[in-house]
């Protein structure tokens, strides 16, 4: 991007006044048991699949995993929701989600646990001001990050996730095509140095893992000399650099099962330790310093947006059918084509990519 286009630029990061609060559900054991004996009867009854991201709740893995649901990264989340024959999914994750397998499955009734289960990357991306930076570079193939409502999606040529930016951006440098990438920077920047892409950024962040802080992760790997250090890539430059292994949240899952080490410090959210904890017993996982509880963390390593999914708001759409995604048809058809695309590619290009579950 030359000068004066960064000039114009503004950035897009959430104000800590428009990141809600992150609450986690709190349920007494009896209320829990309950809930979870009438979430898989009125799974059965509904003919519906749960669908959950490893950022929520454990009790939502669980569920899932007990009923022939699924738990995954978001790329496999789409690809799962696309093959499944239910005529009901319940996404247990944030809007995006929802959207894609709405998009990819227009058919189907899509149920979310709230509606207002945003992503900070999603809101720092309004659709119009992101046509405009399109229409500003008409050369440029236009490649999103999952994280995007489906209007921003419609207006791309490839949707990608944090579990295949690397393939795609390579894929379509080897075509000597130049990119226009959105919403994360972090990621952007990421993608660009590892490929070598021509690249343009959007000024977006995660608030989740834009907090993680690369002097206190020093001080903790003091501590933990041995430790592994497993970084998501929406995390800032100077913490990525310390990274052992940088990848999507599947990737960082099998990580910890693969390494040789006892230890792991872990840059993402927190609710990812349930499916770590599953896959790699024993070892030891800490939570990557992010400054502190009320300092300068706005959301202490816990997607807000993600903790929003509990096992009572759960019970309840599946007992009314609200909170149904619906996406504008025409939008819709318009955003299936970067996603269809991105999920051809991951089947001829990179089918190991397709997460832990891989089917
Ligand atoms: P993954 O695609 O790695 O699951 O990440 C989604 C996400 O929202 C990370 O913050
Ligand atoms: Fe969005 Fe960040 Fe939450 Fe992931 S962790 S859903 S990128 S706000």
């Amino acid at each position: 991007m030359s000068a004066s286009q960064q000039a114009v630029m503004r950035s897009h990061r959430l104000t800590p006044e428009q990141v809600p609060e992150t609450v986690v559900e709190q349920l007494a054991p009896v209320e829990r048991e309950a809930l979870v004996a009438r979430i898989k009867r009125l799974l059965e009854q509904e003919n519906a699949t749960l669908v959950a991201h490893y950022y929520t709740d454990s009790a939502l893995q669980e569920l899932a995993d007990a009923t022939g649901g699924y738990v995954s990264d978001s790329l496999d989340m789409a690809r799962f929701g696309s093959e499944c024959p239910s005529d009901t999914l319940v996404v247990a994750g944030v809007r995006f989600m929802g959207e894609t397998a709405k998009i990819l499955n227009p058919e189907k009734r899509i149920l979310m646990p709230d509606l207002g289960a945003d992503c900070s990357l999603d809101i720092g991306c309004p659709p119009e001001e992101f046509s405009d930076f399109c229409d500003q570079h008409p050369d440029r193939t236009v490649v999103v990050y999952a994280n995007t409502s489906a209007a921003v999606k419609a207006r791309a040529d490839w949707m990608v996730t944090s579990s295949i930016g690397l393939d795609v951006a390579r894929h379509l440098t080897e075509r000597g095509e130049k990119l226009l990438w959105a919403p994360d920077k972090h990621l952007g920047r990421y993608i660009q140095e590892q490929t070598g892409a021509d690249m343009i950024l959007w000024d977006g962040a995660c608030v989740v893992h834009e907090a993680f802080k690369a002097e206190g992760l020093a001080a903790l790997l003091q501590d933990h000399p041995g430790a592994k250090v497993l970084v998501h890539p929406e995390s800032p430059a100077a913490v990525i650099e310390m990274a052992d292994v940088v990848g999507s949240t599947t990737q960082l899952i099998q990580a910890v099962a693969e390494l040789d080490a006892d230890t792991f410090i872990v840059a993402t959210d927190n609710g990812i330790f349930h499916r770590m904890r599953q896959a790699a017993p024993g070892k030891t996982l800490l939570e990557a310093p992010t400054g502190g509880r009320g300092a300068t963390c706005v959301s202490c390593a816990h997607c807000p947006w993600m903790a929003m999914n509990g096992l009572r708001n759960l019970a309840a759409v599946l007992e009314s059918g609200s909170n149904e995604i619906q996406v504008d048809p025409a939008i819709a058809e318009r955003a299936r084509v970067p996603i269809a695309r991105l999920l051809e590619f991951a089947r001829s290009h990179k089918r190991e990519v397709l997460g832990n579950n891989d089917a």
